[in-house]
Formats: structure tokens, sequence, C-alpha cells
């Protein structure tokens, strides 16, 4: 991948985040069950995904499944993993004629079988694409992510290969899940949440933040668009003064 470099100002943002928050509210507000909301949250990932392609985003990170969402009904979390193993299953061919190269971030060893070789096999077909990169957080929590990067280091410096005072903020970023993926520009958050629940949190330092109320599966390009708009429009200051 490029050099990690953040977009410059008045430009779009190279690397676009998402928390696709809201299917359980969007299917409540039918009378539906929570599953009709996370399918139609499903298409809505497959036209941001197109509209981020076709606007020339370099990276795009979909929040899918969070460390912590193992603590909904076991029956939920099986029709959230049924629909992504759908997806990988639809969708790959097509990213994959579109140029995307498709990456994963979290924790694998959790998730069935079967799963782990779609994500494999995602990856390998996609891997020499040089066109937008999708990155789909799955079983990520960023607590889960900076641990592991701790304990590789201390073992590290347990085994004198590392000098502790040699750890700087290349040397930690190397061994995040994000170690090759510029960090976000901008994370967008749908359904009016205002918090991150655990995503990106060291990446995040200076992503400019969008909580916007539309619920996820109702989220269209006109919505993205919006939201690169004002990003265009926001001063990007990493501390220094404003001018
Ligand atoms: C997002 O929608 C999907 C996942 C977290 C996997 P939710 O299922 O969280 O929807 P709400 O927040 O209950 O409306
Ligand atoms: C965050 O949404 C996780 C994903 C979108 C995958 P949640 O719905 O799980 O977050 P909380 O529980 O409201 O913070
Ligand atoms: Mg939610």
């Amino acid at each position: 991948m490029e050099a990690l470099t953040s977009s410059q100002p008045g430009q779009p943002p190279r690397h676009v985040a998402i928390i696709m928050d809201g299917n359980g509210r969007w299917a409540k507000a039918r009378g539906l069950p929570r599953a009709a909301g996370h399918q139609r949250g499903a298409s809505a990932v497959r036209k941001v995904v197109e509209g981020c392609v076709d606007l020339g985003i370099f990276c795009l990170t979909l929040y899918a499944f969070s460390s912590e969402n193992w603590k909904r009904p076991p029956a939920e979390v099986d029709d959230l993993m049924g629909l992504l193993r759908l997806y990988l299953r639809r969708e790959i061919s097509g990213l994959n004629s579109s140029n995307v190269r498709v990456r994963f971030i979290g924790v694998r060893h959790d998730l069935a079988k079967d799963i782990r070789s779609l994500i494999d096999e995602a990856e390998g077909v996609t891997a020499g694409n040089d066109g937008m990169t999708l990155v789909i957080a799955l079983n990520y929590g960023s607590h889960n992510e900076i641990l592991a990067a701790c304990r590789q280091l201390a073992e590290q410096a347990a085994a004198g290969s590392l000098q502790p005072a040699d750890i700087d903020e290349g040397v930690f970023e190397s061994c995040l899940d994000t170690s090759d993926i510029p960090h976000p520009d901008l994370i967008i958050r749908t359904s009016g949440e205002q918090r991150l629940s655990n995503f990106l949190l060291w990446q995040a330092a200076y992503a400019e933040l969008m909580f916007v109320d539309t619920l996820w599966p109702d989220f269209c390009r006109e919505n993205l668009e919006q939201a690169i708009d004002e990003f265009q429009r926001r001063d990007r200051r990493y501390g220094a003064a404003s001018g």
C-alpha cells in the first residue's frame, strides 16, 4: 500500500471508516424482526462500497461485528454470520472485477471454520488488486488489538530482541492489525449514537468524527456524498494554531 499519509486539506478523505449502526431500530420501526434490519443493512453495504469506489476513495473500513457483539442472542449472531457468508460468496467476484482489495481486521480464531476459509479466499483472490482497499472489521475491538500489540512487544523485549526505549509510534503501529493501512480521515457513525464502541481507538486520534441520524439500512450514496462534502469543509489542525 502507498505511504500512510492522510488526505490533503480540502480534498476528499483517503480513508473513510463507518460504524454501521441502527439495523435493529430500522426493523423495530417497521414491526419486523431484527434479522430483516440486518438484511437491509447488508444491501446498504453494497451501495456504499460501490459509491466509495466511484468516488475514488483509497480505503473504506466497515465495522461489521465487534468483539462485544457476541453478547447478543445466539440466533442474532447466527443471522449476522449467515449474512456475512452470503456477502462474501456473492460479492467477492464483483469486488475483484472492480479492482478492490479486501482485507479483514479482528480476531479470526473465534470465527467458524468456513467463515475463516471465506475470509482467506476473499483476501487471496483480491490480494493483487490496486484499487480501493475494503477493510472489514470482524470480531474486531480496539482493546483486543492494542493488548495483542503490547503482548507482542513485551515478548520481544523479554527475548532481548527489542529495547523498551525503542518502542515508538512506528514500532507500536507495526503490531496493529492496521499496520499497512492509513489512519481513518473520516469516521461516520449512523443511527444517532455518538460513541466509537471500541472501533479504531488508536487510529482515530485525528479522524474527523461524523454522527448522522440516518439508520444504517437507509444510508445511501447521497448520505455518503454529504458526509464527504462536510469533511472537505472541516479544518484539520493536528494541534497547530488555527488560521
Ligand atoms: C448494527 O445495527 C449491526 C451490528 C452491530 C452488527 P444494530 O443491530 O446494532 O442496530 P441497533 O443499534 O440495535 O438499532
Ligand atoms: C457497534 O455497534 C458495532 C458495529 C456497528 C459492528 P453496536 O450497536 O454494537 O454498539 P453499542 O453497543 O450501541 O455501543
Ligand atoms: Mg447498535
